[in-house]
């Protein structure tokens, strides 16, 4: 397929042409109470909202509505290498199970606009609480389980839960993760304490229970099946909060990235069909955590909404147990199409390099593979496109957009695929390229991407009771504008190729973290007078962070002693999926005569990169002594 037989340019020109009538078409996918009268009202909110008049509710559209004719499609398929167990639940089965854990919800004295915070594994129990939040209009909050206990307070004094639905532990390869001492540590260290908490005992580890505030979830089930509990699907404004998900900013306070519910359901279900190219009834695996957007849209929410069968994988590419385990996923479910992080597919790489366990396994009926969540490397995407002998499609999102800015409509008829470029704008999303003072750039000349307000149904309206940071954040640099944080350009042919971010976020193993809340914890050290994080490449990774701390003076313990406890603290405070191992102690940072620390130039002579001495640098002696560093740990030119 090309550009000419493609129907993404005709699609596209149609949103620019009525973006009211295209996203109203959309609309007509969903199951609304009330149907949509407006599909836009440009004075309300931040920047106008979706469906502003509708009702809708998102469990609905999961669930019951596909009752009819997929009561006894598989909605879920469950499959764990780590604990060597694999379930299914049928659409039918699903949605009695969301129908009991909405009642046992409710019984706790949970209702419509309540927060829930979910920190769980990935077990079905945790789709199963997303969807009964939405049911009962309750607005659920994930928290991913490689977070530790102080990064979990802070959301929970945010979003103020009066639940929160947990597990006794994760599994992660050879080692079991108990959440339950991290849930109570959290519970000390927060300010706002949930009245309940609702525990799953997985058999790998036993929780201690508090009395009077932690229930276990087997008994509460088992109740709501005797006395044959059932929940009905709460009406809800399309504009209503249906999630918050936090994300890093630019300060160790995340932000609370608010999703609606209508314009969701509406973005969701478009891009099944004309991003990812699956129809109702297939089987569709998305490789990522419940606890990151990507698992929301395209674990939980995506599938269950077009009706297809959403494949749930508690596991890894690599050593659960060898590089060929997605292989045998797909071949074994007859999953149709994969998305996941490229770095899963380094990981492969790495360890099969001739793909050597592909042969083993019938991936006839699998189609396409899409990554995103950082940046696709070619040289990955090239290896994924021999090896596969499939599409590699690359696509650019942010957990703030909910879905898809920039893609490769396979749905629609896929565009030749440029390695390194996220492709195309979605409909919904003008994307353009800017300088500081929002003055458009040429073709190929390297800015901040932009894109024009409003933004689409399913991205963010605001952050959670927070709508001055959320302008602040995203719509004062450039105004009229949704400013992305990422830098990138768009070529001759329309092809938009993002850089790398303009803050200090770092993607790490596709987990998006901020050097500034690192930071934070670093300079709390009681022998760090002042430090410096960045992210460097890395192989696998694609960036891992790296510390610099200058000691105060008198301090004269062992430096490595030190730094393995930097290390220990941000495992400690931020948790282990920070992937913080690397601090170097130097006697200076690098510093401009203003006294602003020189992290860019920090970073590329780490990385090799081609660097010019910054003119404004108070002494460039200081950058010798950080090249010496740099090599005592095998880094840097
Ligand atoms: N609960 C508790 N700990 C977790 C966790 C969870 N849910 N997820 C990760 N961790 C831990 C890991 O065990 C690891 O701990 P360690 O320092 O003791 O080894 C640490 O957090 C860092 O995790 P990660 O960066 O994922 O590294 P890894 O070496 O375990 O795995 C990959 C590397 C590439 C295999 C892995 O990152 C991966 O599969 N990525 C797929 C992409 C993905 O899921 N992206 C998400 C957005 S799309
Ligand atoms: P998250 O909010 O965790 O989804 O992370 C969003 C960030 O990841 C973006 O702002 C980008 O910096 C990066 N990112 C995601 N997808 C891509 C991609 N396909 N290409 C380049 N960067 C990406």
């Amino acid at each position: 397929m090309d550009a000419r037989t493609s129907r993404y340019p005709e699609t596209y020109a149609r949103w620019q042409r009525d973006p009211q009538g295209f996203w109203g078409e959309a609309a007509q996918a969903i199951d609304w109470i009330e149907k949509p009268k407006a599909v836009f009202d440009p004075k309300a909110g931040l920047y106008g909202r979706w469906f502003p008049d509708a009702v809708c509710n998102t469990c609905w559209n999961a669930l019951d509505r596909h009752i009819p004719k997929r009561n006894d499609q598989l909605a879920l398929i469950y499959d764990s290498p780590v604990t060597g167990t694999k379930k299914t639940f049928t659409y039918g089965r699903m949605l009695s199970e969301v129908q009991l854990l909405g009642a046992i919800l409710k019984n706790f004295g949970v209702g419509k606009g309540d927060r829930v915070i979910i920190y769980m594994p990935m077990v079905p129990e945790a789709v199963f609480a997303m969807l009964a939040c939405a049911r009962i209009g309750a607005i659920h909050s994930v928290v991913f389980g490689g977070f530790a206990a102080k990064e979990l307070a802070t959301r929970i004094d945010d979003a103020k839960p009066k639940i929160i639905l947990s597990a006794s532990c994760g599994v992660e390869p050879g080692r079991v993760v108990a959440y339950k001492p991290l849930l109570d540590d959290a519970i000390t260290l927060a300010k706002h304490k949930p009245q309940t908490c609702l525990i799953l005992q997985r058999p790998q580890c036993e929780a201690a229970m508090v009395a009077g505030r932690d229930h276990d979830w087997k008994a509460a089930w088992e109740h709501a099946v005797n006395y044959a509990w059932t929940s009905a699907c709460e009406p809800m404004l399309a504009t209503d909060p249906l999630y918050i998900l936090y994300t890093s900013g630019t300060t160790g306070i995340p932000k609370g990235v608010v999703r609606d519910n209508g314009g969701h359901l509406v973005a969701l279900d478009w891009s099944m069909q004309y991003l990812y190219g699956i129809d109702p009834g297939e089987r569709w695996w998305c490789a990522s955590d419940i606890g990151w957007v990507v698992g929301h849209s395209y674990i939980v929410y995506g599938p269950l909404i077009h009706g297809c069968t959403s494949i749930m994988y508690e596991g890894k590419p690599i050593g659960t147990p060898d590089a060929g385990a997605f292989w045998r996923v797909i071949a074994e479910h007859r999953a149709v199409a994969l998305f996941t992080a490229p770095t899963a597919f380094r990981a492969i790489k790495k360890e099969d390099p001739d793909g050597s366990h592909i042969g083993k396994h019938d991936l006839s009926q699998f189609r396409t593979l899409f990554l995103a969540g950082e940046r696709a490397d070619p040289p990955t995407v090239e290896w994924a496109e021999k090896v596969l002998k499939k599409p590699v499609i690359d696509h650019w999102w942010q957990t703030e957009t909910g879905w898809c800015i920039c893609g490769n409509p396979v749905g629609l008829g896929t565009l030749p695929v440029k390695h390194g470029s996220a492709t195309v704008p979605m409909p919904g999303y003008d994307i353009q390229v800017v300088d500081e003072a929002s003055k458009p750039l040429p073709p190929g000349t390297v800015g901040s991407l932009v894109a024009k307000l409003p933004l689409p149904p399913g991205a963010l309206p605001t952050l959670w009771q927070q709508d001055e940071r959320c302008k602040e954040s995203y719509f004062a640099e450039f105004p009229g504008y949704y400013k992305t944080a990422d830098a990138g350009y768009i070529d001759d042919d329309g092809y938009v190729w993002v850089m790398g971010r303009t803050d200090d976020i770092i993607n790490v193993a596709g987990h998006r973290l901020s050097t500034g809340g690192m930071e934070e914890v670093l300079a709390s050290h009681e022998d760090v007078a002042e430090c410096a994080v960045l992210g460097i490449a890395d192989d696998l990774k694609g960036e891992v962070p790296a510390g610099f701390i200058v000691l105060k003076a008198g301090v004269n313990r062992p430096h490595a002693e030190i730094e393995r406890e930097i290390v220990a603290l941000v495992r400690d405070k931020i948790g282990p999926v920070a992937a913080f191992k690397l601090v170097f102690t130097v006697a200076r940072l690098p510093k401009t005569r203003s006294g602003k620390i020189l992290r860019g130039t920090i970073k590329k002579i780490a990385d090799k990169q081609p660097w010019t001495m910054p003119a404004t640098i108070e002494d460039p002696k200081v950058l010798d002594e950080i090249k010496d560093t740099l090599k005592t740990k095998g880094l840097g030119a």
